[in-house]
């Protein structure tokens, strides 16, 4: 008889939170179990999921003494890092959305089309990437496998979901005129170069978390990586324009044929008929959309491309799910 398996959902109210039910309506995994937790704030809520009323839960620290055997958590860095352990140390495997533990080296961080491999390394915990990462090396990995990266340049472009719900209501709430409460001046008209917190160095934490994820995912330790991350009124899907200098030298067409052929991916490039990635397109899928595939001829073997996907799917959700699947 098969076993039957049981999901904890955590912030199950949130962005990432429901659209990992929904991702998991979508792919029916063989899980018999699930339950949903937020804060205190949300317990109660019901949320229609797989045809029924679930009853959100308040998360505690005694929310694991019932056994679950894997738990998806979404629910910002400060609760992963207080529950999670508690989560792992009563056997139930964590897939966490939050920064909390992606650059432990002990904690495999997984993107499945890359190094689904590490899965099984994993002492309890797997780290999710951060969303501009994960597509990002979908994209960059069969690159690199093939011409071996020498250097990255990342200027990305991103959609107010990646802040959560509050980032939403400031676009929407900008459009009425009013003043934003989760950017530190209006989104609206304005592109804003400052995701996360302003490091020592200049750069802010998502640039770090760019730089520092890619060698890791990669096992690239010492990839000449920088990034520019910002900001846009755009409400879902990130959009990135990555500049890739090579070691090997290549040929265009079959940089885009290797892309073609790479799972996960799909290549709209076609600049005659006005046809490449857009956010809105990429919304409400799974996949990594590659496109403005050309050559940099500034340096010997270097390529420009413009990679978007959806931000909470790809970025977030539909990855966790994809490692839930691996795991099961
Ligand atoms: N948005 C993205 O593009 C994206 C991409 C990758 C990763 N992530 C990460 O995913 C996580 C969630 O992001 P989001 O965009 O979904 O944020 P969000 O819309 O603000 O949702 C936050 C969720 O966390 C829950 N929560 C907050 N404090 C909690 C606590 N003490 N105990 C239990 N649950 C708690 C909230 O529950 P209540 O309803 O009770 O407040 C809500 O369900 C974050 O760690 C974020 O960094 C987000």
């Amino acid at each position: 008889m098969n076993k039957e398996y049981k999901l904890a959902i955590v912030g199950a109210t949130g962005l990432v939170g429901r659209t990992v039910l929904k991702v998991l309506e979508e792919e029916k995994l063989p899980i018999s179990t699930y339950k949903l937790f937020a804060s205190s704030k949300s317990a109660g809520t019901k949320i229609k999921f797989m045809g029924t009323d679930y009853i959100v839960n308040e998360l505690t620290e005694n929310s694991f003494d019932e056994h679950f055997d894997f738990a998806i958590f979404s629910a910002g860095g400060d609760t992963s890092k207080k529950f999670s352990p508690i989560a792992s140390s009563k056997s139930c495997i964590v897939i966490d959305n939050s920064s909390a533990f992606r650059m432990d080296p002990s904690v495999p961080l997984v993107v499945p089309e890359v190094n689904s491999e590490k899965i099984k390394e994993n002492k309890g915990i797997i780290s999710n990437p951060n969303c501009s990462t994960i597509q990002a090396v979908v994209a960059l990995k069969p690159l690199d496998d093939k011409y071996k990266i020498k250097r990255i340049v990342y200027s990305t472009y991103q959609a107010v979901s990646g802040a959560g719900k509050k980032g939403i209501d400031d676009l929407n709430n900008g459009l009425k005129g009013l003043s934003p409460t989760k950017f530190p001046y209006p989104i609206i008209n304005n592109c804003l170069p400052h995701i996360d917190v302003f490091l020592d160095n200049g750069y802010t934490k998502e640039e770090e978390k760019m730089i520092n994820e890619t060698r890791k995912i990669l096992g690239k330790p010492n990839l000449k990586v920088t990034a520019t991350t910002v900001r846009v009124p755009v409400e879902n899907s990130h959009s990135e324009s990555i500049n890739i200098e090579f070691e090997n030298s290549f040929e265009l067409d079959e940089v885009i044929e290797t892309l073609k052929k790479s799972p996960g991916i799909i290549v709209q490039d076609d600049v005659m008929n006005n046809i490449y990635p857009l956010a809105t397109n990429a919304t409400g899928h799974n996949e990594v959309f590659v496109g403005r595939i050309r050559r940099d001829f500034s340096v010997e073997n270097g390529i420009n491309i413009w990679v978007v996907a959806d931000n909470i799917r790809k970025g977030a959700a539909a990855n966790a799910v994809q490692i839930l699947e691996k795991l099961l």
